[in-house]
């Protein structure tokens, strides 16, 4: 066997900063595991006792060393995985420095056991950096290596290490965080004699996740695929509707290797903007695949945090992959546990993945994938504006058709328009729709609040705000605060098509109102907005400007209420329209628009074997 290991040359260790390798025992499993996959193993055993204070064991099946390499293993900068400043810059493994081992061994009683092939071991013993014993051993092929009394001969840094439960808190999370890096290695964490985790190798991230923390956990992401330029973005994210304040886990790798973020994970909190409240945080398991010498890695000491090259670019591509996830159909529930199981998440998805697959999933019975409408229906995509019935407005100047949406999607509820499928009112409130797969039942509230915001924003983008000048305009009585507040925003309030005007003694005279729907009632709508807006709200908050603030506020208390009978075309009319939505399956409050009910989950409750 060749020899693997060699010394690098002095400006090139010194360029590799040096840092505090070792800060706690869950650093030192993390180096160990990092060269135990680096070193190409199956399975890795981690083995801790007492937190790692008393011993930390980890053992693979890899490739092994021979004795000369396991003697220069434990030398300062020794390494086998680089050899030049260019090979830094396109670094795939997780260590690089040569450096882990000689720090751990230098602070603990340290003992490496390894093989290239069965029988032939070696064994290191080196105690606080001095080398104490190098003999034969039998072994399997693989490295064990084992660091007992981490930090004897450093007391000032025993002191701060933490309780136990803590420290085995943070070695899980490294275990887990690694696991999930590499799905097909299979891993085990016995702590104390107890197995924490026992997750055999799977081919994808969701059965990783659910090896972790259970079946649940997984079933309430869904998957992302996205490429922009050179960057792919992969993995999980969480359903907007299943996320809670608090608790999120949030997992950020770029080719293969863990770090930290907090701009980027505020990237993935962006693109679910308008789907969640304020303070609610989904989880995230992202995987970013970026061209050599996109990414340096050498940034940390502890190899925690990379810098990329084009920072904005990973920015967007994030934000713009996890938006195209949530704007698909797997992003809204399935009534039936394994259906909302997220499908396999292959580790690397290098090339040619896009969302146009989940949305074809609902496509109506017989129709071909991107076919047309059957000529009785309206063209996917077409909308008829409701049918006026109020009074309230001037007679003559017709209903406001919407601003036409950004583009017509071939989207599941716009095909299953086309197809003139009947629908169904239940108990006035959600909407039964028969789909390909199955069938879906929509909350015509939630659907509306939906395509009004967007309708809103759209109108402020534009300019174009829709209203009707009323015949009598209507006068309001607010309080000082509601009276100070409309002030402040009668502009964007026209913008919305509610022209005001502050007519002085705390009473504003409201000229025109918009005109969304036949059963809007826009004084109360005003009125309940302007409360709202006043006295804030989740919603509300969650804004980042005045005109969102509005918008949000204008959806929730416009939108068609549950309890209010629709008509079939104004069924048909608000699937069209919300289908024609950027993110149709969420509302504006962090609840699902619809939920579909597969006819395999059907066949399953109803003991048909399919
Ligand atoms: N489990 C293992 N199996 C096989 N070889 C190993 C194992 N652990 C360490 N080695 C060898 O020992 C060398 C030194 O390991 P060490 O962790 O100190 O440095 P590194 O992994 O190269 O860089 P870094 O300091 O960034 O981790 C490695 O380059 C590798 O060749
Ligand atoms: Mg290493």
């Amino acid at each position: 066997m060749p020899r693997r290991i060699h010394i690098l040359p002095e400006k090139l260790a010194n360029q590799i900063a040096a840092g505090e390798v070792v800060e706690r025992p869950a650093s030192v499993v993390k180096e160990l595991v990092e060269n135990a996959l680096d070193a190409g193993a199956g399975r890795i055993e981690v083995t801790v006792r007492n937190g790692g204070k008393t011993e930390i064991r980890v053992a693979d099946d890899g490739h092994g060393m021979g004795k000369e390499d396991a003697l220069l293993a434990v030398d300062r900068h020794a390494t086998s995985k680089i050899r030049s400043e260019a090979d830094l810059a396109a670094i795939r493994t997780l260590g690089f420095r040569g450096e882990a081992l000689p720090s751990i061994a230098s602070v603990s009683r340290f003992s490496i056991e390894t093989a290239e092939r069965e029988g032939d071991g070696t064994r290191v013993l080196v105690t606080a950096g001095q080398m104490a014993g190098v003999e034969e051993c039998a072994r399997r092929r693989g490295t064990t290596v084992s660091v007992r009394s981490l930090f004897f001969n450093v007391p000032a840094r025993a002191k701060f290490l933490r309780s136990t439960a803590a420290e085995n808190r943070a070695i899980g999370e490294v275990v887990a965080t690694l696991a999930l890096a590499q799905p097909h290695v299979a891993f085990t964490l016995d702590s104390g004699g107890r197995d924490v985790l026992a997750l055999p190798a799977t081919a994808t991230v969701a059965e990783r996740v659910a090896a972790i923390w259970g079946g649940d956990a997984a079933d309430e992401l869904i998957p992302v695929a996205h490429r922009d330029g050179g960057i792919a973005v992969t993995g999980l994210v969480q359903r907007p509707h299943s996320s809670r304040p608090g608790g999120r886990r949030a997992y950020l790798f770029v080719n293969g290797r863990a770090f930290a973020d907090r701009t980027l994970v505020k990237a993935v909190d962006r693109a679910y903007r308008t789907t969640i409240p304020q303070g609610v945080y989904p989880s995230l398991f992202l995987f970013l695949e970026v061209p050599d010498g996109e990414v340096d890695v050498n940034v940390h000491p502890a190899k925690a945090e990379v810098r990329f090259r084009d920072r904005i670019g990973v920015e967007r591509a994030i934000e713009e992959a996890v938006r195209a996830a949530l704007a698909g159909l797997e992003s809204t529930p399935s009534i039936g546990a394994r259906a909302a199981m997220p499908p396999p998440v292959p580790y690397h998805v290098p090339h040619g993945f896009g969302v146009s697959r989940v949305r074809e999933a609902a496509r109506p019975f017989g129709t071909a994938p991107g076919s047309s409408a059957p000529a009785d229906g309206p063209a996917p995509g077409a909308s008829e504006p409701f049918e006026p019935q109020m009074a309230l407005f001037v007679a003559g100047g017709g209903l406001p058709s919407p601003p036409p949406a950004a583009e017509a999607k071939p989207l599941p509820g716009a095909e299953l328009l086309g197809s003139a499928a009947p629908m169904w009112q239940v108990h006035n409130t959600y909407i039964l729709a028969e789909t390909r797969t199955g069938l879906i039942l929509v909350d015509q509230h939630s659907a509306h609040e939906r395509v009004l915001y967007e309708e809103i924003v759209r109108g402020f983008d534009s300019g174009q705000a829709v209203s009707q000048r009323l015949l009598f305009p209507i006068t309001l009585r607010l309080s000082p605060a509601e009276y100070a507040l409309v002030e402040q925003v009668s502009g964007v309030l026209e913008r919305a098509g509610f022209e005001v005007e502050p007519f002085g003694g705390r009473a504003i005279i409201v000229h025109s109102v918009p005109n969304p729907h036949p059963y809007f009632d826009a004084e109360r709508c005003l009125r309940e907005m302007v409360a709202e807006l006043t006295d804030g709200s989740p919603l509300v908050e969650s804004a980042r400007t005045q005109h969102q603030r509005i918008a949000l506020s204008m959806a929730c208390k416009g939108a068609i209420k549950a309890g209010q009978k629709l008509t079939q075309r104004e069924m048909t009319e608000l699937f069209d329209r919300l289908f024609a939505t950027e993110l149709p399956y969420h509302d504006i409050h962090g609840r699902p628009t619809v939920i579909q009910l597969s006819l395999a989950e059907l066949h399953r409750r109803f003991g048909r074997s399919g």
